[in-house]
């Protein structure tokens, strides 16, 4: 017999302007591991962190009611971008189901670190965001430093960029060697490159928003109780480059 799209176990959308969100979907699928879900690489428009808010509102926009289509239960923004600048118009537009959005863990850090020097990396879009001022604003100490890193998620995003990946943390991380206790990787895209701020920063401890997102995330999705199911996850690029699938799930797995 078909199952209709009502009848089938609903997946779960998540999306980022690229690949850097597989480091959210890492730690959701820990949280609810019996789950399907759509990952939604959004190449196309890649990076977000540029983009204004009006560009990143019609992006997200489309994004969010192309997943609703796909019958999703509830939309995940793996992007500090997109989640700064678009989750307040996402839910206000679309209350049928929950929209959950990260953001730069800089409560973890207050609370746990309060006293230690901390670096933030973000994007210029993060960082401009009204968002990011209510945050910094209220977690911040005189030890914070906020590093705008523009033009680094990009190249995450592109394959085989090591090099320029390591001159540009040389020269952008040079200032703060030494110095730093602690990192808020404010971009999804900047777990994928640990080990090369370590390189030069030295021994810090790293904080990113995906466990916060995905403990909220498994308290307001109602999970699926299937438990003999194993779960599928479908990836989709907006550009259709299959390249960039091989990687999303070399990353993943
Ligand atoms: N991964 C994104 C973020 O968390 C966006 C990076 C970009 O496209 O500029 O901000």
């Amino acid at each position: 017999m078909m199952q209709n799209n009502k009848t089938k176990t609903q997946p779960i959308g998540i999306f980022d302007s690229g690949i850097g969100g597989v480091t959210v979907l890492k730690e959701l699928i820990k949280q609810l591991p019996n789950e399907n879900y759509i990952y939604y690489s959004d190449s196309k428009n890649n990076p977000y962190g540029e983009k204004t808010d009006e560009q990143i509102i019609q992006i997200t926009d489309n994004i969010t009611k192309y997943l609703i289509d796909q019958n999703c239960k509830a939309i995940i923004i793996a992007c500090n971008t997109a989640s700064a600048k678009a989750s307040k118009n996402l839910r206000e537009k679309y209350t049928q189901i929950p929209i959950i959005a990260i953001e730069p863990a800089c409560k973890v850090v207050h609370d746990l670190k309060q006293q230690e020097p901390t670096l933030i990396m973000a994007t210029k879009g993060t960082i401009e965001s009204e968002r990011f001022h209510l945050l910094t604003n209220k977690y911040a100490n005189n030890q914070t430093y906020i590093l705008q890193c523009t033009g680094l998620a990009e190249l995450i995003e592109n394959e085989d960029q090591n090099e320029k990946i390591q001159s540009y943390l040389q020269k952008e991380l040079q200032p703060y060697k030494g110095k730093i206790k602690n990192v808020i990787l404010g971009c999804t895209h900047y777990p994928l490159i640990k080990q090369q701020i370590t390189n030069i920063l030295g021994k810090v401890q790293y904080f990113d928003g995906s466990k916060g997102l995905s403990k909220h995330a498994k308290s307001l999705i109602i999970p699926n109780t299937n438990q003999t199911q194993q779960n599928q996850i479908q990836f989709i690029d907006s550009t259709n480059n299959k390249n960039k699938e091989k990687r999303f799930f070399q990353l993943l797995y």
